[in-house]
């Protein structure tokens, strides 16, 4: 008699890999694959489950690319697309330029096909497509592919620093942080943590009802233990995709540091988390000129009267940033807010259809670069604005 022997996929790809094989496990990136075949949906699907991948949030659906460019016409894109295509190069490539006008900047594609071609390959990477598999695939080949888009050497960081202040105290600077994150993490579904830097006095813990043992305190007083896993430990969950970095908003300590004492801190959160916000205390020190200067962006709260106009512009000077229109004018709402507040709750739960609310929206969109940005009607302001931009 004799014995039939299948070798199952997994166990060539497994052999392939070497049993020393390292890969460094994905960040908490958003991966969204459209397959054609059974076979490649089960794949990655398994591929999710890999303890490299744990931080990842996978979703996987078939349709492939058609099912793609329908989807992203109207969502935004996630970290990572897989699409899977069975056609042939040709088709691909079309299919690809037509999503390439609904891809927000910084995500990732990878193509699984059927086709080992050269030509396609180099036509591939000429658009901007990560990684080119063929299938069929192994689960151990999908968790090197996601895992290699940010491990390379040349990876770019996934994460977005957007640091919020207020060109004077009690603007309303921390409120809007932490509104535009929730929405990040709740509308987008980005991966966001809020970083409370006001140590002292920060309000990030209250404002979403946490308070937990440790935060930003811990990191900054150990500058030798930071690294990702570190500080990955000292997040607390907000919601799915909101962690906070609390502040100890105590006063048995003084604090006052040095230029660069967040730098690492911050590296750190780049490497693992694609939305980062920053909640900057409205002073002018050594780390938080730092802070404002290694930003991607810095977005400046200001109410509507002359000393906010005027540091206001002392800062967009200091930037060197030309762009004077408002991004959004939130109205001055003192019971929604003071109710958020004080329950510990964000606008969108409060009130999710609220005007407000959809300002945080839009607010979160442009911030991550999810659409393009709105036109905005001629402000109140604008002429106050020009006037001292011209001074
Ligand atoms: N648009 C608004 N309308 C009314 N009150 C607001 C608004 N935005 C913020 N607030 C309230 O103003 C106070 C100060 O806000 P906060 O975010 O702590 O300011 P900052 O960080 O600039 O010091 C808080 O009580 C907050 O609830
Ligand atoms: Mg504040």
């Amino acid at each position: 008699m004799q014995q039939a022997s299948a070798v199952p996929r997994d166990d060539v790809a497994a052999a392939d890999a070497g049993p020393e094989e390292h890969i460094a496990p994905a960040p908490r990136v958003s991966v969204q694959a459209f397959c054609e075949s059974v076979d490649t949906a089960a794949a990655i699907q398994a591929a999710g489950e890999d303890r490299r991948l744990a931080k990842a949030h996978m979703r996987v659906q078939m349709g492939g690319l058609t099912a793609a460019v329908e989807a992203y016409q109207s969502s935004p894109t996630p970290n990572v697309i897989m699409l899977e295509s069975e056609s042939r190069g040709d088709d691909i490539l079309a299919g690809l330029d037509q999503l390439a006008n609904y891809c927000d900047a910084g995500t990732r594609v990878v193509v699984i096909g059927r086709m080992n071609d050269v030509t396609l390959y180099r036509e591939l990477v000429r658009r901007g497509v990560s990684d080119y598999l063929i299938a069929p695939v192994g689960v151990l080949q999908i968790v090197r592919a996601i895992c290699g888009l940010f491990s390379a050497p040349d990876a770019k960081a996934v994460g977005r620093i957007i640091a919020v202040v207020g060109a004077k105290g009690g603007v309303g600077a921390s409120t809007i942080a932490h509104n535009i994150a929730f929405s990040v993490a709740h509308d987008l579904v980005l991966d966001s943590v809020v970083t409370d830097l006001d140590l002292a006095f920060g309000t990030a813990g209250l404002d979403f009802n946490q308070d937990p043992p440790q935060g930003i305190a811990e990191a900054v007083f150990s500058p030798d233990r930071i690294d990702t896993a570190f500080v990955d430990r000292l997040l607390a969950k907000c919601t799915d995709h909101l962690n906070l970095l609390a502040a100890p908003a105590t006063l048995d300590r003084v604090y006052d540091f040095g230029a660069d004492a967040f730098d690492s801190i911050f590296d750190s959160l780049r490497a693992t988390v694609p939305c980062i916000v920053l909640d900057v205390p409205h002073l002018w020190s050594g780390w938080t000129k730092q802070t404002l200067v290694s930003a991607d962006d810095v977005l400046i709260v200001a109410a509507p009267d002359l000393a906010n106009l005027r540091n206001a512009k002392n800062i967009y000077d200091f930037l060197k940033a030309v762009d004077e229109e408002p991004m959004a004018i939130i109205p001055f709402e003192p019971q929604l807010f003071g109710a958020a507040a004080n329950n510990g709750q964000m606008i969108a739960e409060i009130s999710s259809g609220h005007r407000t609310a959809d300002l945080f929206r839009q607010l979160a969109q442009q911030l991550t670069g999810r659409s393009e940005p709105k036109k905005q009607r001629s402000s109140l302001l604008s002429p106050l604005i020009e006037k001292l931009l011209q001074r």
